[in-house]
Protein backbone atom coordinates (compact mmCIF):
# COMPACT_ATOMS: atom_id res chain seq x y z
CA UNK A 1 0.00 0.00 0.00
CA UNK A 2 0.90 3.62 -0.84
CA UNK A 3 2.44 5.47 1.84
CA UNK A 4 3.42 8.96 1.32
CA UNK A 5 5.78 8.63 4.22
CA UNK A 6 7.22 5.93 3.84
CA UNK A 7 9.86 4.70 0.59
CA UNK A 8 7.92 3.42 -2.36
CA UNK A 9 9.79 0.02 -2.78
CA UNK A 10 6.38 -1.48 -3.79
CA UNK A 11 6.44 1.12 -6.83
CA UNK A 12 5.20 -1.29 -9.97
CA UNK A 13 7.03 -1.84 -13.56
CA UNK A 14 5.98 -0.48 -16.58
CA UNK A 15 3.75 -1.07 -18.33
CA UNK A 16 0.39 -0.45 -16.45
CA UNK A 17 -2.46 -2.88 -16.49
CA UNK A 18 -4.74 0.23 -17.71
CA UNK A 19 -6.49 0.59 -20.76
CA UNK A 20 -4.46 3.89 -21.91
CA UNK A 21 -5.84 3.05 -26.07
CA UNK A 22 -9.59 5.17 -24.98
CA UNK A 23 -11.06 6.90 -27.36
CA UNK A 24 -10.08 10.42 -26.26
CA UNK A 25 -6.20 9.17 -25.73
CA UNK A 26 -5.94 7.95 -28.86
CA UNK A 27 -7.79 11.35 -30.44
CA UNK A 28 -5.05 13.05 -28.79
CA UNK A 29 -2.63 11.00 -29.83
CA UNK A 30 -3.50 11.34 -33.47
CA UNK A 31 -3.39 14.89 -33.34
CA UNK A 32 0.20 15.14 -31.24
CA UNK A 33 1.44 12.70 -33.83
CA UNK A 34 0.87 14.62 -37.14
CA UNK A 35 2.13 18.10 -35.31
CA UNK A 36 5.12 16.60 -34.04
CA UNK A 37 5.91 15.10 -37.97
CA UNK A 38 5.18 18.36 -39.23
CA UNK A 39 7.40 19.51 -36.85
CA UNK A 40 10.11 17.20 -37.62
CA UNK A 41 9.88 17.62 -41.25
CA UNK A 42 10.02 21.14 -41.13
CA UNK A 43 13.39 20.80 -39.09
CA UNK A 44 14.53 18.81 -42.42
CA UNK A 45 14.14 21.18 -44.68
CA UNK A 46 16.42 23.80 -42.76
CA UNK A 47 19.70 24.33 -44.06
CA UNK A 48 21.96 25.32 -41.26
CA UNK A 49 19.75 23.61 -38.16
CA UNK A 50 22.42 23.05 -35.82
CA UNK A 51 22.55 27.12 -35.29
CA UNK A 52 18.99 27.66 -34.87
CA UNK A 53 18.75 25.04 -32.40
CA UNK A 54 21.35 26.43 -30.16
CA UNK A 55 19.23 29.11 -29.24
CA UNK A 56 16.15 26.86 -28.90
CA UNK A 57 17.85 24.51 -26.43
CA UNK A 58 19.25 27.47 -24.74
CA UNK A 59 15.77 28.89 -24.01
CA UNK A 60 14.73 24.85 -22.90
CA UNK A 61 17.34 25.39 -20.30
CA UNK A 62 16.61 28.30 -18.86
CA UNK A 63 12.70 26.96 -18.89
CA UNK A 64 13.32 23.40 -17.52
CA UNK A 65 15.76 25.02 -14.55
CA UNK A 66 12.81 27.56 -13.75
CA UNK A 67 10.87 24.71 -12.78
CA UNK A 68 13.57 23.62 -10.29
CA UNK A 69 13.55 27.56 -9.50
CA UNK A 70 17.04 28.06 -10.73
CA UNK A 71 15.94 31.48 -12.15
CA UNK A 72 17.98 33.68 -14.36
CA UNK A 73 17.33 36.65 -16.55
CA UNK A 74 17.58 36.52 -20.42
CA UNK A 75 20.00 39.19 -19.67
CA UNK A 76 22.39 37.21 -17.28
CA UNK A 77 22.08 34.05 -19.54
CA UNK A 78 23.16 35.11 -22.72
CA UNK A 79 25.93 37.06 -20.97
CA UNK A 80 27.19 33.81 -19.98
CA UNK A 81 26.90 32.05 -22.83
CA UNK A 82 29.78 34.52 -24.28
CA UNK A 83 31.94 34.26 -20.90
CA UNK A 84 33.56 30.59 -21.16
CA UNK A 85 34.71 29.44 -17.87
CA UNK A 86 34.41 32.60 -16.36
CA UNK A 87 30.88 32.58 -15.65
CA UNK A 88 29.95 33.98 -12.06
CA UNK A 89 26.50 33.79 -12.03
CA UNK A 90 25.51 30.49 -10.66
CA UNK A 91 21.76 29.92 -12.32
CA UNK A 92 23.33 31.15 -15.54
CA UNK A 93 25.89 28.06 -15.15
CA UNK A 94 23.95 25.81 -14.18
CA UNK A 95 21.47 26.39 -17.47
CA UNK A 96 24.60 26.35 -19.71
CA UNK A 97 25.50 22.53 -18.11
CA UNK A 98 21.83 21.71 -18.63
CA UNK A 99 22.93 22.21 -22.42
CA UNK A 100 25.63 20.66 -22.13
CA UNK A 101 24.00 17.52 -20.39
CA UNK A 102 21.42 17.64 -23.31
CA UNK A 103 23.81 17.69 -26.42
CA UNK A 104 25.77 15.01 -24.28
CA UNK A 105 23.10 12.46 -23.94
CA UNK A 106 22.10 13.04 -27.81
CA UNK A 107 26.05 12.34 -28.69
CA UNK A 108 25.82 9.04 -26.52
CA UNK A 109 22.70 8.18 -28.19
CA UNK A 110 24.10 7.95 -31.63
CA UNK A 111 26.26 5.71 -30.67
CA UNK A 112 23.80 2.34 -30.14
CA UNK A 113 20.39 4.13 -29.68
CA UNK A 114 20.05 3.03 -26.31
CA UNK A 115 18.84 4.85 -23.10
CA UNK A 116 20.36 3.38 -20.25
CA UNK A 117 20.54 3.95 -16.20
CA UNK A 118 24.50 4.86 -17.23
CA UNK A 119 23.45 7.11 -19.78
CA UNK A 120 20.90 9.33 -17.60
CA UNK A 121 23.75 9.27 -14.97
CA UNK A 122 25.88 11.00 -17.13
CA UNK A 123 23.43 13.24 -17.87
CA UNK A 124 22.04 14.41 -14.33
CA UNK A 125 25.90 14.11 -13.47
CA UNK A 126 26.64 16.62 -16.17
CA UNK A 127 23.34 19.42 -15.43
CA UNK A 128 24.37 19.49 -11.58
CA UNK A 129 27.88 19.61 -12.32
CA UNK A 130 28.65 16.41 -9.74
CA UNK A 131 29.94 13.23 -9.69
CA UNK A 132 27.13 11.90 -7.48
CA UNK A 133 25.69 8.44 -8.74
CA UNK A 134 22.06 6.67 -7.88
CA UNK A 135 21.46 8.02 -4.57
CA UNK A 136 22.32 6.06 -1.68
CA UNK A 137 21.69 7.88 1.69
CA UNK A 138 18.14 7.65 2.92
CA UNK A 139 15.35 10.29 4.02
CA UNK A 140 14.69 11.58 -0.23
CA UNK A 141 11.19 13.06 0.28
CA UNK A 142 9.29 14.78 -2.25
CA UNK A 143 7.82 17.94 -0.91
CA UNK A 144 5.28 20.75 -2.72
CA UNK A 145 7.15 23.53 -3.53
CA UNK A 146 4.52 25.59 -2.52
CA UNK A 147 4.20 24.46 1.43
CA UNK A 148 7.09 21.77 1.73
CA UNK A 149 4.27 18.79 3.08
CA UNK A 150 5.50 15.51 2.02
CA UNK A 151 3.85 14.84 -0.68
CA UNK A 152 6.21 11.34 -2.20
CA UNK A 153 8.43 9.65 -0.94
CA UNK A 154 10.61 7.41 -3.50
CA UNK A 155 12.21 4.01 -3.01
CA UNK A 156 15.42 3.73 -0.89
CA UNK A 157 18.44 1.40 -1.09
CA UNK A 158 20.38 1.64 -4.48
CA UNK A 159 19.80 -2.05 -5.26
CA UNK A 160 16.30 -1.30 -5.44
CA UNK A 161 16.74 1.62 -7.60
CA UNK A 162 19.03 0.35 -10.04
CA UNK A 163 16.57 -2.83 -10.35
CA UNK A 164 13.94 -0.58 -10.68
CA UNK A 165 16.03 1.71 -13.49
CA UNK A 166 16.95 -1.55 -15.18
CA UNK A 167 13.60 -2.61 -15.73
CA UNK A 168 12.52 0.73 -17.55
CA UNK A 169 15.47 0.48 -19.61
CA UNK A 170 13.91 -2.55 -20.90
CA UNK A 171 10.48 -0.89 -21.26
CA UNK A 172 12.24 1.71 -23.16
CA UNK A 173 14.79 0.13 -25.50
CA UNK A 174 12.66 -3.58 -26.09
CA UNK A 175 9.64 -2.36 -28.33
CA UNK A 176 7.95 -5.92 -28.06
CA UNK A 177 7.75 -5.12 -24.14
CA UNK A 178 4.58 -3.37 -25.06
CA UNK A 179 2.95 -1.97 -28.50
CA UNK A 180 1.80 1.42 -27.63
CA UNK A 181 2.21 4.27 -29.11
CA UNK A 182 5.35 5.98 -28.21
CA UNK A 183 3.75 9.29 -27.39
CA UNK A 184 2.19 7.28 -24.61
CA UNK A 185 5.17 5.57 -23.87
CA UNK A 186 6.89 8.79 -23.26
CA UNK A 187 4.57 9.89 -20.57
CA UNK A 188 4.50 6.45 -18.93
CA UNK A 189 9.01 6.56 -18.91
CA UNK A 190 8.45 9.89 -17.39
CA UNK A 191 5.95 9.49 -14.57
CA UNK A 192 8.06 5.86 -13.96
CA UNK A 193 11.79 8.13 -13.79
CA UNK A 194 10.19 10.76 -11.72
CA UNK A 195 8.65 7.91 -9.39
CA UNK A 196 12.13 6.13 -9.09
CA UNK A 197 13.34 9.30 -8.23
CA UNK A 198 17.10 7.54 -8.12
CA UNK A 199 19.19 10.80 -7.83
CA UNK A 200 19.47 13.13 -4.81
CA UNK A 201 18.46 16.12 -6.86
CA UNK A 202 18.16 16.70 -10.57
CA UNK A 203 15.79 14.18 -11.16
CA UNK A 204 13.00 16.52 -12.63
CA UNK A 205 15.17 18.39 -15.31
CA UNK A 206 17.05 14.67 -16.27
CA UNK A 207 13.28 13.21 -16.66
CA UNK A 208 12.79 16.13 -18.97
CA UNK A 209 16.05 15.18 -20.91
CA UNK A 210 14.77 11.68 -20.98
CA UNK A 211 11.64 13.30 -22.94
CA UNK A 212 13.50 14.47 -25.65
CA UNK A 213 16.21 11.76 -25.95
CA UNK A 214 13.18 9.26 -26.42
CA UNK A 215 11.49 11.26 -29.12
CA UNK A 216 15.02 11.15 -30.72
CA UNK A 217 15.44 7.36 -30.11
CA UNK A 218 12.20 6.57 -31.11
CA UNK A 219 12.86 9.18 -34.58
CA UNK A 220 9.81 11.32 -34.23
CA UNK A 221 12.49 14.08 -34.11
CA UNK A 222 15.51 14.36 -35.81
CA UNK A 223 16.70 17.23 -34.28
CA UNK A 224 16.16 17.88 -29.98
CA UNK A 225 13.67 20.76 -30.82
CA UNK A 226 10.62 19.97 -28.35
CA UNK A 227 10.73 20.68 -24.94
CA UNK A 228 7.82 20.78 -22.65
CA UNK A 229 9.06 22.53 -19.91
CA UNK A 230 7.51 26.11 -20.88
CA UNK A 231 3.96 23.82 -20.69
CA UNK A 232 5.13 22.44 -17.48
CA UNK A 233 5.37 25.46 -16.04
CA UNK A 234 2.43 27.34 -17.42
CA UNK A 235 0.23 24.19 -16.01
CA UNK A 236 3.18 23.36 -13.16
CA UNK A 237 0.37 22.28 -10.28
CA UNK A 238 -1.28 20.08 -12.57
CA UNK A 239 1.84 18.51 -13.48
CA UNK A 240 2.83 17.83 -9.66
CA UNK A 241 -1.10 16.74 -8.99
CA UNK A 242 -1.16 14.05 -11.99
CA UNK A 243 2.33 12.72 -11.16
CA UNK A 244 0.52 12.19 -7.82
CA UNK A 245 -2.31 11.35 -8.67
CA UNK A 246 -1.15 8.37 -10.95
CA UNK A 247 0.85 7.01 -7.59
CA UNK A 248 -2.11 7.54 -5.16
CA UNK A 249 -5.27 6.17 -7.28
CA UNK A 250 -3.38 5.39 -10.78
CA UNK A 251 -4.97 7.32 -12.84
CA UNK A 252 -2.70 7.22 -15.33
CA UNK A 253 -5.09 8.61 -18.60
CA UNK A 254 -5.06 12.17 -16.95
CA UNK A 255 -1.41 12.15 -16.82
CA UNK A 256 -1.24 10.85 -20.42
CA UNK A 257 -3.89 13.47 -21.57
CA UNK A 258 -1.97 15.64 -20.32
CA UNK A 259 1.35 14.83 -21.86
CA UNK A 260 0.11 14.32 -24.94
CA UNK A 261 -1.64 17.72 -25.24
CA UNK A 262 1.73 19.07 -24.02
CA UNK A 263 3.36 17.31 -26.90
CA UNK A 264 0.48 18.76 -29.11
CA UNK A 265 0.25 22.32 -27.93
CA UNK A 266 4.29 22.46 -27.79
CA UNK A 267 4.98 21.02 -31.00
CA UNK A 268 2.43 23.67 -32.40
CA UNK A 269 4.12 26.78 -30.93
CA UNK A 270 7.71 25.38 -31.75
CA UNK A 271 6.64 25.39 -35.09
CA UNK A 272 5.70 29.33 -35.22
CA UNK A 273 8.65 29.62 -33.05
CA UNK A 274 10.89 28.64 -35.95
CA UNK A 275 9.04 29.62 -38.58
CA UNK A 276 9.17 33.67 -37.14
CA UNK A 277 13.10 33.33 -36.45
CA UNK A 278 13.24 32.00 -40.15
CA UNK A 279 11.85 34.99 -41.40
CA UNK A 280 13.04 37.13 -39.39
CA UNK A 281 16.25 35.90 -40.39
CA UNK A 282 15.82 36.35 -43.86
CA UNK A 283 14.96 40.71 -43.22
CA UNK A 284 17.92 40.59 -41.37
CA UNK A 285 20.06 38.97 -44.09
CA UNK A 286 18.76 41.08 -46.92
CA UNK A 287 19.13 44.43 -45.18
CA UNK A 288 22.76 43.76 -44.17
CA UNK A 289 23.44 42.33 -47.46
CA UNK A 290 21.82 45.63 -48.83
CA UNK A 291 23.90 47.62 -46.78
CA UNK A 292 27.48 45.81 -46.89
CA UNK A 293 27.56 45.25 -50.34
CA UNK A 294 31.38 44.09 -50.39
CA UNK A 295 32.57 41.98 -47.92
CA UNK A 296 29.08 40.47 -46.75
CA UNK A 297 28.99 37.11 -45.88
CA UNK A 298 26.31 35.06 -44.98
CA UNK A 299 27.77 33.46 -42.42
CA UNK A 300 28.02 36.51 -40.56
CA UNK A 301 24.22 36.49 -40.42
CA UNK A 302 24.11 32.72 -39.71
CA UNK A 303 26.53 33.68 -36.35
CA UNK A 304 23.71 36.35 -35.53
CA UNK A 305 21.00 34.18 -35.08
CA UNK A 306 22.94 31.61 -33.32
CA UNK A 307 24.21 33.79 -30.61
CA UNK A 308 21.45 35.71 -28.99
CA UNK A 309 24.13 38.02 -27.48
CA UNK A 310 27.23 38.69 -29.41
CA UNK A 311 30.75 40.71 -29.19
CA UNK A 312 33.56 41.52 -31.64
CA UNK A 313 36.00 38.04 -30.44
CA UNK A 314 33.04 35.62 -31.51
CA UNK A 315 33.36 36.77 -35.31
CA UNK A 316 37.13 36.72 -35.04
CA UNK A 317 36.66 32.99 -33.31
CA UNK A 318 34.66 32.08 -36.33
CA UNK A 319 36.92 33.71 -38.68
CA UNK A 320 34.66 36.41 -40.38
CA UNK A 321 36.69 39.03 -39.93
CA UNK A 322 40.10 40.49 -37.78
CA UNK A 323 39.12 42.65 -34.88
CA UNK A 324 38.65 46.39 -36.74
CA UNK A 325 36.67 44.98 -39.11
CA UNK A 326 34.33 42.99 -36.43
CA UNK A 327 34.23 46.17 -35.04
CA UNK A 328 32.60 47.97 -37.76
CA UNK A 329 30.70 44.92 -38.89
CA UNK A 330 28.64 44.90 -35.46
CA UNK A 331 28.64 49.14 -35.23
CA UNK A 332 26.72 48.89 -39.19
CA UNK A 333 24.35 46.43 -37.88
CA UNK A 334 23.58 47.73 -35.31
CA UNK A 335 23.08 50.96 -36.76
CA UNK A 336 20.87 49.18 -39.29
CA UNK A 337 18.42 48.29 -35.89
CA UNK A 338 19.11 44.57 -35.58
CA UNK A 339 21.62 44.71 -32.96
CA UNK A 340 21.45 46.80 -29.82
CA UNK A 341 24.48 47.41 -28.23
CA UNK A 342 25.36 46.79 -24.58
CA UNK A 343 28.26 47.82 -22.81
CA UNK A 344 29.50 45.67 -19.95
CA UNK A 345 32.76 46.65 -18.50
CA UNK A 346 35.32 47.09 -21.17
CA UNK A 347 33.50 45.03 -23.84
CA UNK A 348 30.33 45.86 -25.83
CA UNK A 349 27.98 43.22 -26.25
CA UNK A 350 25.57 43.19 -28.96
CA UNK A 351 22.15 42.07 -28.34
CA UNK A 352 19.79 40.77 -31.24
CA UNK A 353 16.65 41.92 -29.34
CA UNK A 354 14.42 40.92 -31.93
CA UNK A 355 15.67 37.16 -31.95
CA UNK A 356 15.43 37.19 -27.71
CA UNK A 357 12.02 38.59 -28.51
CA UNK A 358 10.69 35.85 -30.62
CA UNK A 359 12.63 33.25 -28.30
CA UNK A 360 11.33 34.50 -25.20
CA UNK A 361 7.43 35.32 -26.57
N1 LIG B 1 4.27 13.17 -6.75
C1 LIG B 1 5.36 13.02 -7.49
N2 LIG B 1 5.80 11.79 -7.80
C2 LIG B 1 6.91 11.61 -8.54
N3 LIG B 1 7.64 12.62 -9.02
C3 LIG B 1 7.27 13.86 -8.76
C4 LIG B 1 6.10 14.13 -7.98
N4 LIG B 1 5.97 15.45 -7.89
C5 LIG B 1 6.99 15.99 -8.57
N5 LIG B 1 7.79 15.05 -9.10
C6 LIG B 1 9.00 15.21 -9.93
O1 LIG B 1 10.11 15.56 -9.11
C7 LIG B 1 10.82 16.61 -9.72
C8 LIG B 1 11.66 17.38 -8.68
O2 LIG B 1 12.72 16.55 -8.25
P1 LIG B 1 14.26 17.04 -8.08
O3 LIG B 1 14.33 18.23 -7.21
O4 LIG B 1 15.15 15.89 -7.81
O5 LIG B 1 14.57 17.43 -9.57
P2 LIG B 1 15.12 18.81 -10.08
O6 LIG B 1 15.48 18.68 -11.51
O7 LIG B 1 16.18 19.30 -9.16
O8 LIG B 1 13.84 19.67 -9.88
P3 LIG B 1 12.82 20.29 -10.86
O9 LIG B 1 12.11 19.25 -11.59
O10 LIG B 1 11.91 21.03 -9.95
O11 LIG B 1 13.61 21.11 -11.79
C9 LIG B 1 9.73 17.40 -10.41
O12 LIG B 1 10.19 18.18 -11.49
C10 LIG B 1 8.83 16.31 -10.92
O13 LIG B 1 9.28 15.84 -12.18
MG1 LIG C 1 16.10 19.97 -7.21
Amino acid sequence: MFNKNKPFNELPDLPPKNNLETPAIFKSVIKANKLLAELKGFCQTLPHPELLLNTIVLQESKESNAIENIVTTQDELYKATLMGNDIKNQSSKEVLQYREAMYWGKEQLKKNNLITTNLLIGVMQRLRNSSEGIRKNTGTKLANPANNIIIYTPPEGEQIIRDKLSKLELFINDESMSELDPLIKMALIHYQFEAIHPFSDGNGRTGRILNVLYLLQQELLGLPVLYLSRYIIENKSDYYRLLKEVTETGNWENWVSFVINGVASTSEMTLVKIKDILELKSKAYYSIRNEFKKGFSKELVDLLFSYPYIKISILEQYNIAKRQTASEYLKKIAELGWLHPIKIGRDIYYSNYKLIDVLSR
